[in-house]
This record gives structure tokens, sequence and C-alpha cells, in this order.
């Protein structure tokens, strides 16, 4: 199982990417947490990362690339991978074709997570996140059940640096920019599917698993 998950900022990549990983037992590659988790280490990484995200920009492709490349040709992508947050251009989607190529694999779907623009300042910028186990929760849409503390391990729950809403602002306008040749790339080649990500979050759950369910078969 080969998968892409797309999306604008706040549509649910993240919310969805921890469901399917827990019931399909894919690896999560998201190239946001592998710079977050560079920032934290204080790796050259991470200290390149940070000076784009800080502002909303896009890390630049060279950078995006090699560390993907690196983390796909790891043992446990061999059954597969769930790629949440790349590719975010057509440069990156096109290396990924490269690189799939390479170690001898294709995408089966690219799920595009639809959100209409105007809810997702809301969704990103009441999100709070935990320390420790990185569940995602929102203040109004989808609270813990005591106020800062992670239902699942009680950690403390806190909010991204680049949640504000000076920085989502910028988030959103460049991956809008972004977001149309990209859908038009993976539509010409037959892998883009659309999810309704405007539901609750289980219901956009069950129509993931009802596509997925036709790989299986
Ligand atoms: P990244 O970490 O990937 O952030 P993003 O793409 O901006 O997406 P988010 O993680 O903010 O949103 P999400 O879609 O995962 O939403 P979530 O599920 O949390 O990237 C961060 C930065 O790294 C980028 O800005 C860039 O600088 C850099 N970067 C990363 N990849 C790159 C690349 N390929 N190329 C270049 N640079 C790159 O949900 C959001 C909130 O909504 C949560 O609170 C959640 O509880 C709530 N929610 C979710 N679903 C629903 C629902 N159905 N109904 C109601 N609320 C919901």
């Amino acid at each position: 199982m080969n998968l892409v998950l797309m999306g604008l900022p706040g549509a649910g990549k993240g919310t969805q990417a921890e469901k399917i990983v827990e019931n399909y037992g894919i690896p999560h590659i998201s190239t946001g947490d592998m710079f977050r988790a560079a920032m934290k280490e204080g790796t050259e990484l991470g200290l390149k990362a940070k000076s784009f995200m800080d502002q909303g920009a896009l890390v630049p492709d060279e950078v995006t690339i090699g560390i993907v490349r690196e983390r796909l040709s790891k043992d446990d992508c061999q059954t597969g991978f769930l790629l949440d947050g790349f590719p975010r251009t057509v440069p990156q989607a096109e290396a990924l074709e490269n690189i799939l190529t390479e170690l001898g694999k294709k995408i089966d779907y690219v799920l595009n997570i639809d959100v209409d623009q105007d809810i997702l300042m809301d969704r990103l910028t009441g999100r709070r996140i935990c320390k420790d186990c990185g569940a995602t929760y929102h203040l109004v849409f989808n609270p813990p059940a005591q106020e800062g503390v992670c239902n699942r391990c009680g950690g403390e729950l806190y909010q991204r640096a680049d949640d504000n809403e000076e920085t989502v602002k910028n988030r959103l306008h460049v991956n809008i920019e972004q977001a149309k040749p990209l859908l038009d790339f993976y539509e010409t080649k037959g892998y883009l599917r659309n999810i309704d990500g405007q539901q609750d979050i289980n219901k956009v759950f069950v129509d993931i698993e009802s596509l997925l369910g036709g790989l299986n078969a």
C-alpha cells in the first residue's frame, strides 16, 4: 500500500494519517514532522528548515527531496508507506516518480483531503498537539477530555510555532499556489482520489477506508 496524502494546511492530513497508520501498519512519512524533529535536535537540516518554516514558506525542493529519498530507501518501506505533506510542488512529484522507479515501486493512490479554504485558519489556530505522543486535538472540533492533557498518554498539549495567525496566512497562500498544478499532475496520472474533508473526523476516515478496501481486494 503506497499512499500519498495531500491537502492544504489544516485539511486533516496528520489526523487521518494517525488512523491510517494504526489500521494498516505502514510507516508514516511526514516531511513536516521530519523537519520539526531535526529542529529539536538542532541539526544542520533543522536549522535550515527553521528559517523557512518560521515564515510559513516551503523548504527548498532539493533539501526536501533528499530526505524523502533517504527515508523511502529504508527497510520498513518495503511493504508500503504513507507520505504526508510530500510532494508539495510539481518538481517534488516528478522527483518522487524517479525515486519510486529506482526502488521498483509505484503509488497506489494520492488521497486529496478537500476542505474549503475559509475554515482552515480556525482549524490551525485552534490545533493543539501532544508533546509526548504527537496526537492532534482541536480546542473546539476535537477537544481533549481534560484541558491541556492528551487523552492517549497524559502528555502536555502545545501549540505549534507556525500555527499563529500571521504564519498560517502565509502557509495557506504558498500552498494554495502550488496545489492546482500538483492536483493536475496526479489527475493526469490517474492516481488522484478526492476525499471530503469537511465531514466529521471519523466519517472522513470511513471514506478513506472504503477506498483502501479496494486495494486489499
Ligand atoms: P506540515 O507539518 O506538513 O504542515 P501543513 O502541511 O501545513 O499541514 P498541517 O500539519 O498544518 O495540517 P494537517 O493537514 O496535518 O491538519 P491536522 O490533521 O493537524 O509542514 C510544516 C512546514 O514544513 C511547511 O509549512 C513547510 O515549511 C515545511 N514542509 C513540509 N513539507 C514540505 C515539503 N514537501 N516541501 C517543502 N516544505 C515542506 O488538522 C488540523 C486541525 O484541524 C487539528 O486541530 C485537527 O484536530 C482539526 N481537524 C482535522 N480534521 C478535522 C475535521 N474533519 N473536522 C474538524 N476538525 C478537524
